[in-house]
């Protein structure tokens, strides 16, 4: 991959990085995903944002550093925009070819530079409305967005080109490889980046959305051409599409949602699977859109990304040792870390011996203020006058689905 100009001063750094390695350790990326990072030259230079060492990051960005036509010792400012390690594992590295690098960051961000890195001189605090001037009219403006995504997060805005370097907020899974820009990719790509944006919110950001709709607020009246996230395609031609995504991501925490249905389902024999088909001919027999996602074959990260669109959630699942079936308890665990709430919801399942997935299942989805309808629950297979029964109750609450 090559360095690529947003225009004569300001270059895009990438590294994709394809890795069976989990994302935070946590969210698998099959599609891969792009560190982002941006030189800014005017009489003094400045990069924005670092890499971490993984899948060669260090070395993709020293040679787009050449291309660019930047000296990594002529280098003046380092700008780290979020602390997270995914942009500045490699400081400590970079500061020994470059130990006269000035590093700007918010006060809270400097505290992480030392305490994760031992770095403790060239060390600038910034605040919202600080400035760096680079000369020939060119300046760095900050502005501080806590939480989106650690506290001590903040963006970046070139008033000139009005390029906001926004690290993860904007940010999405994917890899680039030699396409950087939205207005280069067809409308088929811009699908999967879309799904990708969706599962890198869910999984990352959801967390934050009252700080995504702040921040939001907050760079409203900057005049924004360029949206340059640390992850993700940089969108010059339309950056208000993702502004609006993230928007509307924002807003599925509280609702509305899509008018859609997240079924997430486990079965030990089989016996809650076959009652399931019953509910979901029900919903068919509707036409509302569903989603199903099979646990613990499928990886939360992407339960997360269709149950945090959907308005409605399904959870069948049997009852395992007196309680849940353990897999199903890990997702909702998750629905409460990543804010799955205000969802209509039902829970069906089969017990063997006796039922006790109520009780446990009822204290996980308390915090989640979710309006359920009744559950149903039988002994072993289901027999027909249940499944009749499930079939209504998947028309019923396809039907409340509809009418929200
Ligand atoms: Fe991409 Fe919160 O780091």
């Amino acid at each position: 991959m090559k360095a690529v100009k947003i225009n004569p001063y300001i270059w895009v750094l990438h590294a994709d990085i394809d890795s069976q390695d989990l994302f935070e350790g946590i969210w698998p990326i099959p599609e891969g995903v792009s560190l982002n990072a941006y030189v800014v030259k005017g009489q003094k230079t400045a990069l924005i944002d670092l890499m971490r060492d993984w899948n060669n990051a260090p070395q993709e960005l020293q040679k787009q550093l050449e291309d660019a036509g930047v000296d990594i010792k002529s280098i003046d400012y380092l700008v780290l925009n979020h602390l997270e390690p995914d942009h500045t594992g490699w400081l400590a590295e970079f500061k020994q070819i470059n130990p006269k690098i000035e590093i700007l960051a918010t006060a809270k961000g400097i505290e992480l530079v030392k305490s994760f890195y031992k770095v403790s001189d060239g060390l600038r605090a910034v605040k919202s409305g600080d400035k760096l001037d680079l000369g020939d009219g060119i300046e760095l403006a900050f502005e501080e967005i806590p939480n989106v995504h650690w506290p001590e997060t903040m963006v970046t805005f070139e008033p000139k080109s009005g390029v906001l370097f926004s690290c993860d907020a904007f940010g999405s899974y994917g890899r680039l490889g030699n396409r950087v820009f939205d207005d280069e990719y067809y409308a088929e790509d811009h699908a999967l980046f879309e799904e990708e944006s969706l599962r890198y919110y869910a999984n990352i950001v959801a967390s934050f959305s009252l700080f995504v709709k702040k921040a939001i607020d907050k760079i409203k009246n900057l005049d924004i051409k360029v949206i340059a996230p640390s992850h993700g395609l940089i969108w010059r031609d339309k950056p208000q599409t993702i502004i609006d995504r993230y928007l509307k991501y924002a807003n599925y925490m509280e609702g509305p949602q899509e008018k859609e249905i997240c079924v997430v389902w486990g079965s030990m024999y089989g016996n809650t699977r076959n009652a399931l088909e019953a509910l979901l001919q029900g919903i068919e027999d509707e036409l509302v859109p569903y989603s199903i996602h099979r646990v613990p074959n499928e990886d939360v990260s992407f339960v997360l990304a269709d149950a945090y669109k959907s308005a409605g959630i399904v959870i069948a699942m049997p009852t395992y040792e007196y309680k849940m079936f353990p897999p199903m308890a890990y997702v909702l665990n998750m629905f409460e870390r990543k804010h799955v709430w205000n969802r209509k919801a039902m829970r069906i399942g089969s017990w063997g011996w006796v039922g006790g997935a109520k009780k446990e299942y009822e204290a996980a989805i308390a915090p989640l203020k979710w309006d359920c309808m009744e559950s149903v629950e039988w002994a072993g297979a289901a027999d027909d006058a249940t499944l009749q029964m499930l079939r209504q109750r998947g028309r019923e609450f396809a039907r409340a689905i509809k009418a929200l």
